[in-house]
């Protein structure tokens, strides 16, 4: 690869779609994304001012659809399609978790995780990786969690619904690579964001998690935000069917 280092982080010229960008890690990928040269459609569940809020720091129109539910899924697509969007850079990084006790199994929360974090993902791959196929130039970068590597009692529902959803990576990463397509997985470590807001306000919790956590300390979003960029231009372009822990060394 020739050119200087900036270009070959800059992404000018493509497109991306970064699901539940609305707030926290999805929010901080969007704006790196944005700020590398790409035009970036913001999603979210719902209209909020977090999504508007979002969408204006990239100069996007947002994007609104309940991924718990397949209707939700086609939504996302139908306004895609709509707006005569082919997203080039499709970044899956909407998810939902609760934390389910061993004798509190609940059908409809295994239905509602799946349906989010594995077969959105699965079905977005499917609507959008054609044109990519077409154009010989794509990127789809799944998020996954340190949970899908390392085990946590109360997160059994949502680890493995990340684990598959990267068993799905490894496949369309293999099946698409010669069209020019990466399908890759980024799994961030504990990052500071409005999902653990709650779990770590109590200080002893807060301590534990963190004392587990070889560099020290919790991540921020912008620390998924660079790797992501990676995966996402002509610098990752060798790299194909990885998981790449931004966790601070907590998945070892
Ligand atoms: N934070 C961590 O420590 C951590 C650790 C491991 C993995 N992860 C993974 O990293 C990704 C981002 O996590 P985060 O902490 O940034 O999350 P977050 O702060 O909770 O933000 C979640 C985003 O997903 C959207 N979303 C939530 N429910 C949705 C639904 N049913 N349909 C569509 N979109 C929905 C939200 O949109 P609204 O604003 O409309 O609700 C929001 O934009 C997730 O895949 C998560 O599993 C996070």
């Amino acid at each position: 690869m020739t050119g200087s280092i900036e270009a070959m982080f800059r992404v000018d010229g493509r497109t991306a779609l970064v699901t539940g960008s609305s707030r926290g890690i999805g929010r901080e990928i969007a704006r790196t994304l944005s700020r590398a040269g790409a035009s970036v459609l913001v999603h979210g569940s719902r209209e909020s001012d977090a999504l508007r809020e979002a969408a204006a720091e990239c100069g996007a129109v947002p994007v609104v659809g309940d991924l718990t539910s397949p209707q939700g899924v086609e939504a996302v697509i139908r306004t895609c399609r709509e707006r005569g969007v082919d997203p080039d850079i499709l970044v899956l990084n909407a998810s939902v978790q609760r934390y389910v006790e061993l004798g509190e199994f609940d059908e409809a929360e295994f239905q509602r995780e799946f349906q989010a974090n594995t077969a959105a993902s699965f079905r977005l791959i499917e609507a959008f990786s054609p044109a990519m196929r077409e154009k010989r130039w794509g990127r789809i970068i799944t998020v996954g969690s340190v949970n899908q590597l390392r085990p946590s009692p109360r997160l059994t529902l949502y680890s493995a619904t990340k684990a598959a959803q990267m068993s799905l990576t490894a496949n369309f990463a293999k099946t698409l690579a010669p069209h020019g397509v990466t399908v890759n997985c980024l799994v961030p470590g504990v990052i500071l964001t409005d999902r653990n807001t709650e779990a770590l306000k109590d200080a002893a919790y807060r301590e534990k998690v963190r004392s587990a956590i070889p560099v020290g300390f919790f991540g921020e979003s912008s620390d998924c935000a660079g790797a992501a960029l990676l995966l996402a231009s002509d610098a990752g372009r060798y790299i194909a069917g990885i998981e790449l822990p931004v966790t601070g060394g907590m998945h070892l």
